[in-house]
């Protein structure tokens, strides 16, 4: 018995990050318009872990997780996804691993201005050549508690709907990794504590990595791991 919880030990000693940062930089302009938004940031998160990211604005957090998402490069250092280093990818792989990977929940959503709900997802699958997952889609939107908005356009619903189907879509691929700004602003209270419950449950039953940007501390006690960016550089609360 002890051999065994030793051997478990080892591995997860083992496991390989499924995002980390090393040392990385990130400057904006230059000269009199230089702005340090990323000061050397070291940074890993494993499957299974749900972490927050709190700070003031301008601090550096979306450029953070743009980063972590490989929407914008670095200025200097590596970022490793899965244990591999994806810094130097050409933006055509880049952009084949996002589809893959990563699954974004960005400040301002990411629909499709001319697609309904339902084709949202069916594009996904387009992309994906692969057939529609219904079931999956069914179960989404009973968590996030959007099942009656399948047939609307994204001009039809409100911020919070939106959000909510923005969230969907970004859990649709079971991406290794989940990257959310501010998943909650357009929300009221109790669809927030659903959605933040759901992307925590996500992390933890299906053993993905979230990292959330939020400004309302409330939802951070759903998370693992606390850190806080002040000014381009992240420590642990
Ligand atoms: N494309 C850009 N060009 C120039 N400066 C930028 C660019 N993107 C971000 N910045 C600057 O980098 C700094 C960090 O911005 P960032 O968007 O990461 O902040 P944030 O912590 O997400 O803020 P908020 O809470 O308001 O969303 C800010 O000073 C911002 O003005
Ligand atoms: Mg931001």
């Amino acid at each position: 018995m002890k051999q065994k919880m030793k051997q478990k030990t080892k591995q997860n000693l083992n496991q390989t990050p499924s995002l980390e940062m090393i040392n990385v930089t990130k400057n904006f302009g230059a000269d009199h318009t230089l702005v340090k938004a990323l000061k050397g940031i070291h940074f890993k998160i494993f499957p299974g872990e749900f972490a927050a990211i709190v700070g003031p604005s301008g601090s550096g957090k979306s450029t953070f997780l743009t980063i972590a998402g490989t929407l914008q490069q670095p200025t200097d250092g590596q970022v490793l996804l899965v244990g591999e280093d994806v810094t130097k990818f050409p933006e055509k792989n880049r952009a084949a691993l996002r589809l893959k990977k990563i699954g974004f929940i960005l400040q301002g959503t990411n629909l499709v201005p001319f697609l309904n709900v339902k084709d949202q997802f069916r594009f996904i699958d387009q992309l994906e050549k692969r057939s529609f997952q219904a079931e999956k889609l069914d179960q989404l939107m009973k968590d996030l508690d959007t099942s009656d908005l399948l047939e609307k356009m994204p001009r039809d619903l409100s911020g919070g709907e939106r959000q909510r189907i923005a969230i969907a879509k970004a859990l649709y691929n079971d991406p290794e990794l989940i990257l959310a700004d501010e998943p909650t602003a357009a929300l009221d209270t109790v669809h927030a504590f659903e959605v933040v419950k759901r992307l925590a449950d996500e992390a933890h039953r299906q053993n993905k990595a979230t990292i959330m940007v939020t400004h309302d501390v409330r939802m951070t006690e759903f998370c693992d791991v606390v850190y806080t960016m002040e000014d381009g550089l992240l420590s642990q609360k």
